[in-house]
């Protein structure tokens, strides 16, 4: 392609959209979606590894490397939006798979009543003496005077336009008095009596969504609350991926997703209230933020370097981000206001388990407890009020819709339970009542346990060779036909199916979690038998059926009732520790007494993990509910 050629443009459009961009020549479809505000499915950030970006063009393009895909598909006219280079006007078709559509992002918390409110703003009104020949102190030293408190600051913004606020407002003035910093601050002047109203935000920044609430200060009241994916999501799905990505094009364009996401969300909450409300409610009245994230989001929303956090001994850069203001973090929020960032225990047990724990409350009970927060990684804490151990397995993308070829994030069109009927055919339920496209977390769980029941597969998860038509060989050995591709929501390209290398990459994360757990009890002399409370936190438990995810061996064979579902707890710590100066302190307190352990170099954890990519397990004691099945299965 010559230079020339290369600046030529080109017009993508997208259909059903009715979205048309202008790109460059040689650019690729992936990078056209992203202009075009299209939100595409890009597990592996692009690389073509992952063959989730499926587009079907028409036009003038490239395919380039359609190794991803199957037969079938590259036959019908598809290709990956990543590999494929346009090289004239094109017309895009986004397979209905491969979008991301509505996602079931969980903003419900438990919203524990806040006792004591103490946020470290405050609003108070002053009626200063106005200057006169006899009273000629400057206006700075006379606010402070009113507020009888000689040791405040008052950063450059705020006094900048103070000496008109004074006079705007008559020698009346409302003060917002903030005392997260080690000195406090003046961080806003305005003319008149403005107490009535102070608002803050809570937001937990995740890999794959952000989630935020406004909050009325003065009564504690959540007004609004909003959610969005992650726009770092184009960079990588996960967050070696987006490490990865950081390391060859810096963090810049990392730290500017973070952002944007994060402001939407803000926009999106002062929108909503200010409707409510019946008037505007603009983002200067947001003097507080609090936000909790893991390790890595923190460090991008920052702006600093994630690069030896990826590698051994997987080092980040500071555990406390000191406070930071609304304007250092270029948020939608008064420039002034404070910002307070959850610390993070480790690299990979970040801020957003601090605020878990914060939120569960287990580090104030005499009880022990085990907390388990299930991502693409899974964090576990185990603990009381007198110590607290964490760690952080590598639980894999695959209840997240990825490693698993017919997986699928919890959204529109994704199974959410299913069962395996007698005769082997199916019977689920789908997110958003339409017909599938796909099997989220918990419908894997739920598939899993089912399929072990009805002797699909056996205990290491091998799919058996039975005789109906669910079970065939495929292009990479067994499968088992979940549903047939007539019954399938639009755009479907095949059958969905589960093969033995998506069982496998499945039974791998829920070893990991189930190994992390009992080393964890392991390395504190405890047992299985001796925890009192199960706490599940993040959206992970949304849809989860727990006898089921016991049935396949990721949690302990425990009386149910000790499990406890907690919601988003990243936001409800984010959300206690922006109206509560005893939580704030909880917070450092939990931070500074939870030891963190490694479990990349401990022996015991690949010993366990082995030991649990059975169903449910290789010790079959440890399940005592399953004993006599697992026992039958055996004995076949
Ligand atoms: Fe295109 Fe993964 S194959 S994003």
């Amino acid at each position: 392609m010559s230079g020339e050629e290369e600046g030529t443009l080109c017009t993508v459009s997208f259909s059903p959209d009715g979205v048309a961009v202008e790109m460059v020549r040689g650019t690729t479809i992936l990078e056209a979606c992203r202009a075009a505000g299209i939100a595409i499915d890009a597990v592996c950030g692009g690389t073509g590894k992952c063959g989730r970006c499926k587009v079907r063009p028409k036009g003038l393009f490239d395919p380039g490397d359609t190794s991803a895909l199957a037969e079938e598909e590259r036959e019908s006219g598809v290709v990956l939006a990543c590999e494929t280079l346009v090289t004239g006007d094109l017309e895009v078709e986004v397979l209905p798979r491969s979008r991301i559509r509505e996602h079931q992002i969980l903003t419900r918390t438990l919203e524990t009543p806040v006792v004591k409110l103490s946020p470290w703003v405050r609003k108070v009104l002053l009626e200063l003496p106005k200057a006169t020949l006899y009273d000629n102190t400057a206006d700075f030293e006379r606010v402070l005077r009113a507020l009888g408190d000689r040791n405040l600051e008052m950063p450059i913004v705020t006094l900048r336009n103070m000496s008109n606020v004074l006079r705007e407002g008559g020698w009346t003035v409302t003060a917002t008095v903030a005392d997260l910093k080690s000195r406090g601050e003046i961080t806003r002047l305005e003319p008149g009596d403005k107490c009535g109203c102070l608002l803050g935000v809570a937001i937990d920044i995740g890999t794959t969504t952000v989630v935020g609430q406004l909050i009325d200060l003065l009564t504690g009241d959540v007004l609004a609350s909003a959610s969005e994916y992650n726009r770092q999501i184009s960079k990588g799905e996960d967050v070696i991926a987006r490490m990865m990505y950081g390391e060859e094009n810096g963090v810049g364009e990392l730290t500017d997703l973070a952002r944007e996401t994060v402001n939407s969300v803000i926009g999106r909450l002062l929108e909503d209230t200010s409707k409510e409300r019946e008037c505007p409610v603009t983002a200067v009245d947001v003097v507080g933020a609090a936000i909790a994230g893991n390790t890595i989001m923190t460090h991008f929303f920052v702006g600093v370097d994630t690069r030896f956090i990826r590698l051994e001994p997987y080092v980040p850069v500071a555990h406390h981000m000191p406070p930071r203001s609304g304007h250092d973090l270029g948020m939608e929020a008064h420039p002034s206001s404070d910002v307070l960032l959850f610390p993070s225990r480790a690299g990979y047990l970040g801020g957003d388990v601090v605020a878990d724990v914060l939120a569960s409350g287990i580090h104030r009970s005499d009880d022990l407890a085990m907390l388990i927060d299930v991502g693409t990684n899974g964090e576990i804490v185990l603990g009381c009020r007198e110590w607290l151990v964490s760690c952080a397995c590598s639980a894999g993308p695959a209840f997240e819709g990825g490693e698993v070829s017919s997986g699928m994030r919890a959204m529109h069109g994704a199974i959410d339970s299913i069962r395996v009927n007698h005769d082997f055919a199916t019977s689920y339920h789908v997110i958003g009542d339409e017909r599938p496209n796909g099997i989220c977390g918990s419908g894997l769980i739920d598939l899993i346990a089912e399929m072990y029941e009805n002797g699909v597969i056996d205990r290491k998860a091998r799919i058996q060779r039975l005789q109906t038509d669910r079970v065939r060989e495929g292009e990479e050995g067994l499968e088992y036909v979940v549903e047939f591709q007539g019954s399938l929501g639009e755009g479907a390209t095949g059958d969905l199916v589960i093969t033995d290398a998506d069982l496998q990459n499945v039974l791998r994360t829920k070893a990991a979690i189930f190994g992390a757990a009992t080393v964890l009890l392991r390395k504190m002399s405890e047992d299985l038998d001796g925890i009192d409370t199960f706490v599940i936190a993040g959206g992970f438990g949304n849809h989860l059926d727990i006898d089921r995810a016991v049935s396949i061996g990721m949690f302990p064979d425990i009386p149910r009732d000790k499990y406890r579902f907690i919601g988003n707890g990243a936001l409800e710590g984010a959300r206690l520790a922006l109206l509560s100066e005893e939580m704030r302190k909880d917070m450092v307190e939990i931070f500074d007494q939870m030891t963190y352990i490694e479990l990349s170099v401990d022996n015991d954890f690949y010993d366990e993990f082995t030991s649990s990519m059975f169903i449910p397990h290789t010790d079959l004691a440890k399940f005592p509910s399953f004993k006599d099945r697992g026992s039958q299965e055996t004995a076949r």
